[in-house]
């Protein structure tokens, strides 16, 4: 038995964190997304360290397992196509909930599957990694990419649940937890400036490892507890969500850029440098913020300016693409201060000239 999990509440679902959560996977599981068979869709390598714990704690004769492999470049359309025809080869029908057991890619590709399976079945969201507890497994976005850019292909389609237990992430490779403190610094940055100094003085401990359980779950419960007021106030990104977008515009389009070499947290602690320096450049943050985050960016031991190799007009070329754009124009979340987004009045969009973007993304480092 888990001795004590914390909740956060969103519409219609919560989030459990804790260790040892998974113990009690299947009672969790049915009794918040009761169904006749449930499809695990997971990873060539979280399957073979979790899926048959899952799918004897959710009853071996109604599950089954699906995998993929590893890696952002199975979030794909092909991805999709063959897990969606492997359910329905199994004959699952609309009592059928998808168990998405992995990191930030697992977890939107089976949350998209979920989404347009016989027009939508429920998702139950198992994250493995720290970037998939903090951010990716709560919200409802799903999707996957293209050869155009990230996520543009996908759906909001919540989960019915989120278990995020602490314990697996101690299997977790050092460089994928820097990658969650990533989105644990942007939460502070967008929303809550003790979060950020919290989630700063924790870095090395939270990288290493060697972090308590409890400390853990707290400090993982706070921010997602961040994001949750933030989605709760707006689901559908028409105004508040976009601050979850800082540092993802040029984010997106330098993890694209690197053919995905780079994990989604480097892409984005690098966006959030080269933003932060954009929202100083326009004048709507105060002096000093970008060095303040690339401190906290160096702290954590995150990437914090473009690649040596990587070409500025490049980047900039593929935000064109993202989803952020409007009326043709790219759009940036910016912030103001430490805990204080810019651009309240036009919804959190901020336009900005292309030709500032550039001298950022060619410019010295904060
Ligand atoms: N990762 C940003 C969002 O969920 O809105």
């Amino acid at each position: 038995m888990v001795s004590e999990a914390r909740a956060v509440s969103l519409p219609g679902y919560r989030v459990l964190i804790g260790a040892g959560l998974l113990a009690e996977v299947g009672a969790l599981v049915r009794e918040a997304a009761p169904a006749h068979r449930y499809a695990v869709i997971s990873d060539d390598v979280v399957a073979p360290l979790y899926a048959r714990h899952v799918g004897r704690s959710l009853g071996a004769e109604r599950s089954l397992l699906a995998a993929i492999p590893a890696g952002e470049v199975h979030k794909s359309r092909e991805s999709w196509m063959m897990l969606t025809d492997n359910l329905l080869a199994a004959g699952c029908g609309r009592d059928t909930t998808i168990i998405a057991l992995g990191g930030g890619v697992v977890g939107d590709l089976a949350g998209f599957v979920a989404a347009t399976y016989m027009r939508g079945v429920p998702v139950v969201q198992l994250p493995t990694t720290l970037l998939a507890m903090v951010d990716a497994s709560v919200g409802g976005k799903t999707g996957v990419d293209t050869m155009a850019g990230k996520n543009l292909v996908g759906a909001f389609h919540p989960p019915s649940l989120v278990i995020a237990d602490v314990s697996v992430l101690a299997s977790l490779p050092v460089r994928q937890r820097r990658s969650g403190i990533a989105e644990m610094i942007k939460h502070g940055v967008t929303s809550d400036a003790r979060h950020f100094e919290h989630a700063c003085a924790a870095a090395p401990a939270l990288a290493s490892g060697e972090m308590q359980a409890d400390e853990l779950s707290e400090i993982i419960a706070a921010s997602i507890a961040i994001k949750a007021a933030v989605v709760t106030a707006d689901e559908r990104e028409q105004g508040l969500r976009k601050t979850l977008n800082f540092g993802h515009t040029l984010g997106h389009a330098i993890e694209a850029e690197s053919g995905y070499e780079l994990l989604h947290g480097e892409a984005i602690a690098i966006g959030m440098v080269l933003e932060a320096m954009l929202a100083e450049r326009i004048g709507v943050a105060e002096r000093g913020l970008a060095r303040t985050i690339a401190g906290a960016v160096r702290a954590a031991r995150l990437p914090h300016s473009l690649p040596a190799q990587m070409d500025a007009h490049a980047v900039l070329a593929r935000t064109l693409g993202d989803k952020k754009s409007r009326e043709g124009r790219v759009e940036y979340a910016l912030p103001s201060a430490i805990g204080a987004m810019a651009g309240a009045d036009g919804g959190y969009g901020i336009a900005a000239d292309e030709r500032e973007v550039l001298a950022v993304l060619s410019g010295p480092e904060a």
